[in-house]
């Protein structure tokens, strides 16, 4: 597989700092969170007691693949993000207990993740064919139509870490690329207690404030930005009017962040935030309304029994992309 930093990717890297921290407030793209070591963090964080949502996601898809399954019949699986997919695992069971071979597609910006997931159920499921994808989202699109009939998986409410434009962007390129009758199982984290919101973004050992300060040493490393990671403090609120959790770092001292490859230093004043990531949660009814904006009628949706996560299967009809 892929090195997972070229020059190109480094180059990358750079300007989307440098168009963050021009902007006010200050902000950088999360997408760069998930290098080697944040992608192991990510997996640490989903074990984390407060975090909840990888927890009830699995238990719903253990309790309810086989549903899936027949609702939707034999279909590839296209999973963005897929991560170490072990909560995965709950659906792969299902569909190769149907007795056919299962193609299964993940797709991860982290290479050693992808291979070892891939090692992991290659062995543990041997009827199901694994085509690992590394690289962004947008590669796996043309699959959609390549490999039909097919369910896009898109898991894990990382839906939630989109902006609205973002997410608009997002919806319209997955409806222009799948084809008809295919089908969408979104995870979805709901709206509850703030308490709870903000437990799951600030646990007690610190996990969680470690993955924010990762982006800052992955900084240090590719970008030399020479700052000092320990004047650096994670903070993640809640915002009630755009309802999502706020997460970033704040600076507890004034420094200079030097993005090397670009020439440029941008001065970090003490006290400053710079965001990191939005979380944002969701209801059933506002999700089913606007994935009927791109064509996506719902067909079913799982939830646990204290409603804080759903899956929601779409299916892709013949109503107009918005
Ligand atoms: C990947 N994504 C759904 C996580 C979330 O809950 O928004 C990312 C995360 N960041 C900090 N903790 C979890």
């Amino acid at each position: 597989m892929a090195p997972t930093t070229t020059n190109a990717s480094i180059r990358d890297f750079a300007n989307a700092v440098a168009l963050g921290l021009s902007d006010t407030p200050r902000w950088l793209p999360a997408r760069f969170l998930y290098d080697a070591k944040g992608s192991e963090l990510f997996e640490q964080i989903c074990d984390l007691p407060e975090y909840y949502l990888t927890r009830t996601e699995a238990a719903i898809l253990s309790r309810s693949a086989a549903t899936i399954r027949e609702i939707t019949g034999p279909v590839t699986m296209i999973e963005l993000g897929s991560g170490s997919a072990v909560k995965t695992d709950h659906l792969l069971a299902a569909y190769a207990e149907a007795g056919r071979p299962v193609r299964y597609v993940p797709v991860d910006v982290s290479a050693s993740i992808l291979r070892v997931a891939a090692d992991r159920i290659e062995e543990t499921f041997p009827s199901v064919n694994v085509a690992g994808v590394h690289g962004e989202y947008e590669q796996a699109f043309p699959l959609l139509a390549e490999f039909a009939p097919t369910m896009l998986l898109f898991l894990g409410s990382t839906i939630g870490n989109m902006d609205h434009s973002e997410s608009v962007a997002f919806w319209r390129r997955v409806c222009a690329a799948m084809p008809l009758g295919s089908f969408v199982l979104l995870g979805v984290d709901l709206m509850k207690d703030v308490d709870l919101l903000e437990a799951a973004y600030n646990d007690a050992a610190g996990v969680t404030a470690r993955f924010t300060k990762n982006l800052f040493v992955r900084m240090n490393r590719e970008l030399g930005a020479a700052l000092d990671i320990d004047r650096i403090e994670h903070v993640a609120r809640w915002n009630a009017e755009w309802r999502r959790i706020e997460i970033g770092a704040r600076f507890e001292t004034a420094q200079d962040l030097h993005v090397a490859p670009l020439g440029r230093t941008f001065r970090i004043e003490a006290g400053e935030r710079i965001m990191t990531e939005i979380s944002r949660k969701f209801t059933i009814d506002e999700l089913e309304a606007y994935l009927a904006c791109f064509g996506l009628e719902l067909i079913r949706t799982l939830t646990d029994d204290r409603r804080w996560f759903a899956l929601m299967l779409f299916r892709k009809g013949d109503g107009e992309c918005w």
